[in-house]
């Protein structure tokens, strides 16, 4: 009896890993050492020794790399190119479930159909005119179609693609169109759907294809001629993992672990639009699911009618000077159950955005405008005599740098000029505490003794702390 449950349980989590997203990390971070210094291959990158990593780890681009505020060369037969921030170009988003790309797109340049095997997509236009969607996978009754959800998009609009589904951007512009997109893996990969059937290395048999698509052989030998050009990034390597029956059991401990430090979890249907919550009668973890036949692409973009798009700057003009400006799951119900969101965030000159954490996300960040000092620091070491780490970079338009989940950070505008960026978060409500307003600024108030022994300081001192007004950033 106890070997049957063991042996379900057993299989339960072995299909939680099958389905799985990116797993929750078990460290601050885990730096992927250079493939070609790995000896030891892994699901994900093996970890650089912890006293080694820099905060260059954690910036993008390298040293003589352009930034991703350069455009992408589209001089190619699609007109659109894909320059990716994943693990891959930034090491320090290994185990942290989230990547970030910039796309560029001549007049009538096109992203082609293809998938993302291991993430959704949230994507904002800041310059252009795309035309966008995406398809869902095969309905239960063989009669349905499968169905396509299309938008028109201009700048500060945000759209969302759902992880695994068929999806394609098209410029219907005169002028170039520019997007960034969070993705929710540090390793998204990409299937291009023409490259894939048609293209492949060696080609599948013929017959295979004409049976499939229901055409004559030669419509098959036509298109398998062709010369598919595949615009987007890399197909990245298999990982094989040979299991004897001890490892088994601790691939078991580690999966019930890993349920209870789950990030969010991968979705069992291609979408869960939210329901708004004076609607909802159920309460879940989430947001309980619109009717999907009530589903419409609306859904899945923002701004709503008469709301501004992310085109406009949040408004700075308070103590902190800065404004974040999220486009999460409560601002857009498409989001609920695909564990991403993105934000934009204005500063002032000399605006700050305070030292805070995100409890379920982590952020990846690309700067648009200005100059921004920024750093992240590390949970306690195991040793009491090591202090906290502080990890620096001063950031300029095009660089992207990554706050580990959980962990305070903050951003600080040290130009004369504004500063804004676009962000990405690895949940659909990434959730923010503001380390100052949550200590000294809770309702009721947090007993001054607990402060005072806490903060190693005179009672006047928290009195004189609690007694400020904490403007809250969100
Ligand atoms: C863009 O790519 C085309 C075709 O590969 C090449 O001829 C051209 O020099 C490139 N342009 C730039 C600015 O790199
Ligand atoms: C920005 O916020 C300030 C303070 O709340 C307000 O006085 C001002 O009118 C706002 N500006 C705009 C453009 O909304």
């Amino acid at each position: 009896m106890a070997v049957r449950l063991l042996i379900s349980v057993l299989i339960i989590s072995l299909v939680s890993l099958t389905y799985a997203s990116d797993p929750d990390p078990l460290q601050d971070f885990c730096v992927a050492v250079k493939d070609d210094e790995a000896k030891v291959f892994v699901n994900g990158k093996i970890c650089k020794d912890p006293n080694m990593v820099s905060a260059d780890d954690f910036l993008f681009p390298g040293p003589n790399i352009p930034g991703l505020n350069v455009p992408g060369n589209t001089s190619n037969p699609l007109g659109s190119k894909v320059t990716p921030v994943n693990v891959n170009q930034l090491p320090g988003l290994n185990t942290l479930g989230i990547s970030l790309v910039r796309i560029d797109y001549a007049p009538y340049g096109l992203n082609p159909p293809h998938t993302h095997p291991r993430a959704t997509e949230v994507l904002v236009v800041v310059e252009g005119t795309l035309y966008v969607g995406f398809v869902t996978s095969n309905p239960a009754d063989p009669n349905v179609k499968n169905k396509l959800f299309t938008k028109t998009l201009k700048p500060g609009d945000v759209f969302v693609f759902p992880e695994g589904l068929i999806h394609f951007q098209f410029n219907v512009g005169k002028k170039n169109a520019v997007v960034f997109a969070g993705l929710s893996s540090q390793n998204p990969g990409v299937i291009t759907i023409a490259n894939a059937v048609f293209g492949s290395d060696p080609p599948i048999n013929p017959d295979v294809l004409t049976k499939a698509f229901q055409v004559d052989a030669n419509v098959i030998k036509y298109l398998q001629g062709q010369f598919c050009y595949s615009s987007a990034f890399a197909f990245y390597f298999a990982v094989v993992l040979k299991m004897a029956v001890r490892l088994l059991i601790s691939v078991l401990i580690i999966s019930l672990v890993s349920l209870t430090y789950a990030s969010d979890p991968a979705p069992l249907q291609d979408f869960c639009v939210a329901v708004k919550d004076d609607e909802a009668k159920v309460f879940v973890n989430g947001k309980i699911c619109k009717d999907p036949n009530m589903v419409s692409a609306d859904d899945f973009l923002f701004p709503g009618p008469n709301m501004p798009g992310l085109n406009v700057p949040g408004n700075t003009s308070n103590p902190l000077g800065s404004k974040v400006t999220p486009v999460n799951v409560n601002q857009l119900p498409g989001l609920n159950t695909l564990g991403i969101s993105l934000v934009r965030i204005d500063y002032a000159p000399y605006g700050l955005n305070p030292p805070h954490t995100h409890p379920r996300a982590t952020e990846v960040l690309v700067v648009v405008e200005g100059t921004l000092y920024v750093g992240f620091v590390t949970s306690n070491p195991a040793d009491p005599n090591v202090k906290n780490k502080l990890f620096t970079k001063t950031l300029n338009p095009g660089d992207v740098f990554v706050f580990p989940e959980g962990l305070i950070h903050f951003q600080f505008n040290v130009g004369k000029t504004n500063a804004v960026v676009f962000a990405g978060l690895s949940s659909q409500n990434p959730g923010v505490i503001t380390i100052a307003n949550a200590v000294f600024g809770s309702n009721p108030p947090i007993n001054p003794d607990v402060l005072t022994k806490a903060f190693q300081v005179d009672a006047n001192v928290i009195k004189y702390l609690q007694g400020q007004f904490w403007w809250n950033i969100d």
